[in-house]
């Protein structure tokens, strides 16, 4: 993985030197425009998103494949598709149920704290990113499911974390899978077509399909009560039970089961990735460590329930948050694919173009952040933000194909933060190896 996310964001920052913002070149045998130019940027993510909707597919929609997990992501999904499944379940992301699930982020890291004391009171060296992946899957089965998965103790396990677990290590860009399904798309799906074997169908995507499908029949069951489980599901099941204006299902249930997958994977996953670079950097940086806790008490002091409205004064510690995503996004590159020719600034693109915007080589640019590899939340400050065009900072991507979970992500890493820098002073031994940007 990293030699091939390290050789994108090298070439992203040095291409961009030799030949300026916008430059073409081939890529996965498509013809691809990245660009860097924010005039470019806005009208393809935003003002044009109508011949940019769809995100350049590599693991290609196998037709005769439609009841495959992986193939039913929003993620993957294209133009009306898309369309119906993000308006159904954007409601779940909604700041009025982020708000709803504070609780839900309060009750699993307190139990976060009882298992890192526990490892404290041995004398025990936590691996910090275990616990926290712990937690960010204890919230996401929770509010996703409604679920107690229980895997906040010591030693304890459950077929949850080792699916998620699994899975995980699939999706490493080591995995010569994922490169030969991202190299060569047709291949594995004409593969698949002649062998019937699923490239992507493992035994713990299984597993949560059997979830999925054992939650639906207790809530089946119980539907009669109309109950109310407010949780992510719930959504799901709503939308399961509805029909279209044409009299179709308004989602299907292979398409249930991929959100409900994706929602627990990229908990599990993507936040707890994202909190331990925070707590990692914090150990390193012990002055801003101090700031950061010094906030923490100013604002929440030792209340035992944390507010939605607490985090959100938190305003230095979100700053350091962003700084982080900043220096370390998630992905190097936002990706869409041009369905419809269209000229933007002079330049056209045609159909069938894969358009790339270099988020890493962004992020990096001297011109928005000087000295960019250094550590400065001070970037951050409101009048800081306010001198940058928004899309010098896109680690949740950009217009209406956004992270959808941006809202949830940030708070829940703001509460595994508070939790921990409140409780416990992070250091790190000199000699932890620590890699250079490119
Ligand atoms: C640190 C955590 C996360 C980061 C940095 C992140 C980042 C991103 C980025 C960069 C994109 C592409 C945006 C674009 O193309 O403009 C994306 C899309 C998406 N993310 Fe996240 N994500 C995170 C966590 C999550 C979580 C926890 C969920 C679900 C609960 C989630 C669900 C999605 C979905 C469904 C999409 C596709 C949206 C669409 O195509 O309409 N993400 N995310």
């Amino acid at each position: 993985m990293l030699d091939l996310r390290k050789a994108i964001h090298t070439y992203d920052i040095t291409t961009t030197k030799q030949l300026g913002k916008t430059f073409g070149c081939r890529a996965f045998g498509k013809h691809e425009l990245v660009s860097s130019d924010f005039d470019i940027v806005r009208q393809v993510l935003m003002k044009d998103f109508v011949c940019f909707a769809n995100r350049t597919n590599f693991i290609a929609p196998n037709p005769k494949n439609e009841h495959n997990v992986m193939q039913n992501l929003l993620i993957l999904k294209e133009e009306e598709n898309w369309k119906r499944i993000r308006s159904l379940i954007s409601p779940a992301f909604s700041i009025t149920n982020v708000k709803k699930q504070i609780p839900i982020y309060n009750e699993c890291s307190k139990e976060f704290l009882q298992l890192l004391d526990c490892y404290a009171s041995q004398n025990e060296k936590i691996l910090l990113h275990d616990v926290l992946s712990r937690l960010t899957l204890s919230i996401g089965a929770k509010c996703a499911f409604g679920i107690d998965i229980n895997i906040l103790s010591k030693d304890s396990s459950s077929p949850f974390l080792e699916s998620a677990q699994s899975i995980f290590n699939r999706f490493d860009f080591d995995s010569p899978r994922l490169v030969i399904m991202a190299v060569f798309p047709g291949l594995i799906a004409w593969l698949e077509n002649i062998t019937h074997y699923q490239f992507l169908a493992n035994s713990e995507l299984e597993f949560f399909k059997k979830v999925v499908l054992e939650e639906l029949e207790r809530r089946s069951i119980e539907s009669d009560s109309k109950q109310d489980y407010g949780d992510f599901f719930q959504v799901l099941f709503n939308a399961l039970q509805s029909t279209s204006m044409d009299g179709t299902k308004s989602l299907s249930l292979i398409e249930m089961i991929a959100q409900s997958f994706i929602y627990l994977i990229t908990s599990f996953g993507n936040i707890s990735f994202t909190a331990h670079l925070v707590l990692f950097i914090l150990s390193k940086e012990i002055e801003i460590q101090e700031k950061v806790r010094r906030e923490i008490f100013d604002v929440i002091g030792d209340k035992d329930e944390v507010s939605y409205e607490d985090l959100i004064k938190l305003q230095y510690t979100n700053q350091v948050i962003q700084e982080t995503m900043r220096m370390y996004p998630l992905t190097a590159r936002v990706v869409r694919d041009c369905t419809r020719t269209t000229t933007i600034k002079g330049i056209e693109i045609e159909k069938g173009v894969m358009f790339s915007v270099p988020v890493y080589a962004i992020h990096m640019e001297e011109e928005y952040y000087p000295n960019p590899t250094v550590f400065d939340p001070n970037r951050f400050s409101p009048e800081e933000v306010a001198k940058r065009d928004p899309l010098t900072f896109l680690p949740f991507g950009y217009g209406p194909r956004n992270c959808i979970a941006y809202r949830y992500v940030e708070m829940v890493i703001r509460m595994a933060i508070v939790y921990s820098i409140r409780h416990f002073k992070f250091s790190s031994p000199s000699n932890t190896p620590v890699r250079d940007h490119p």
